[in-house]
């Protein structure tokens, strides 16, 4: 099936009352990513309902499946907050996202990969420090910081002491990080990409055993020249790429209507239509979000009502979608799955 543009059908589930939207990629997308993103809308559906037909336009299509939602496994998710670019808000975004998906009871790491430039340890400084495992000498207990598991170059450094290492060390500390690390049972793990797109960046994206990425931008040109960059970097590693976050939107003046667009207006929707990937959100420029950072408190806790708290939440609760169709894509879900079509009369 090859489709131009992107066009939406409204699928009804027998049985349901609600609506559901299944979009199809611009054509740029490969096929394969194509089926992926068909399958993974059609297995959320079957996920309580065995049957359900679609009728759209003249064409009718009808599914079955006797797949069961499968148990939650070590870790389930591994997510990459990347942007190529520095100073955009990754640092900012991967902290937030772990605050809201844990409110969403969620269990969820952040594995800070920017061993030149951490920022984990003052944002959401630990409780409790990493500690060697009792069990195997050779394995790290994570640092918890109210129930996030963490990890950062910064725990084993001494007060901001610069991580002055070369490339094959720091890869080494990277894989370390990945695969020593008890992180398990979780249900996902954040990573807090570097900027840039080399040598850290391949070894998180060959090891990482990543189930998708989330980009994040500003919106003036010069960042969305770098953060191109980035998204060509994970098409050709194919990791699938799950939405485009644009950090530092607006500024809205306090207790106003009155809107402001220092960087310029809508970069990350005009990334997302070239690359046909889902828009996430617009986090605005919000001093709740500096300061509590600064502070390294929660901005969900400290500040619930700042205008930026909901729009993390809503990225959240999008992820948990994506994230959940996804998951049943793997093991059996594909083995009773069958797909038929007739154009109706
Ligand atoms: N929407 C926002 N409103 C206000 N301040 C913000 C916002 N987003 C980020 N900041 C602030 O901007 C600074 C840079 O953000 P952050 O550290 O998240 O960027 P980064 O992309 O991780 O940077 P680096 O590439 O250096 O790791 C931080 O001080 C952060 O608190
Ligand atoms: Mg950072």
């Amino acid at each position: 099936m090859s489709i131009n543009g992107v066009i939406n059908f409204s699928l009804l589930a027998k049985g349901m009352v609600s609506f559901y939207k299944y979009k199809i990629l611009p054509q740029r997308q490969k096929p394969n990513q194509v089926k992926l993103h068909m399958y993974t809308t059609i297995l959320r559906l079957s996920l309580s309902f065995f049957y359900f037909q679609e009728v759209a336009g003249n064409l009718k299509f009808s599914f079955s499946s006797d797949a069961k939602e499968s148990m939650s496994q070590t870790v389930r998710f591994v997510l990459a907050v990347a942007a190529g670019k520095g100073g955009v808000g990754k640092s900012t975004l991967t902290v937030n996202l772990a605050l809201a998906l844990q409110k969403k009871g969620w269990q969820v790491g952040i594995l800070d990969a920017d061993l030149y430039g951490p920022s984990l340890q003052k944002m959401l400084p630990p409780d409790t420090p990493p500690q060697q495992s009792l069990a195997d000498p050779q394995r790290i207990i994570p640092a918890q910081s109210s129930g996030i598991k963490e990890m950062s170059y910064a725990f084993f450094s001494q007060d901001e002491e610069a991580a002055i290492v070369r490339a094959p060390i720091a890869n080494r500390v990277i894989k370390q990080f990945l695969h020593q690390v008890d992180w398990a049972p979780l249900d996902c793990l954040l990573i807090d990409f570097p900027p840039g797109t080399g040598d850290i960046q391949l070894t998180l994206m060959q090891e990482g055993a990543l189930s998708g990425g989330v980009i994040v931008t500003t919106p003036q040109e010069v960042a969305l020249l770098d953060v191109t960059k980035a998204i060509q970097m994970f098409d050709r590693m194919q990791i699938p790429i799950l939405g485009i976050v644009e950090n530092m939107s607006f500024f809205q003046e306090p207790g106003t209507q009155m809107m402001h667009y220092p960087f310029g207006k809508e970069g990350g929707k005009r990334l997302s239509k070239r690359f046909g990937i889902p828009f996430l959100g617009e986090i605005p420029i919000d001093s709740a979000i500096s300061h509590s950072s600064d502070a390294g408190q929660s901005l969900l806790d400290v500040f619930p009502d700042a205008s930026s708290v909901c729009v993390f939440q809503k990225i959240a609760q999008d992820l948990i979608e994506q994230l959940e169709a996804f998951e049943h894509l793997e093991g059996d879900y594909l083995k009773n799955f069958e797909l038929n079509w007739q154009v109706q009369r």
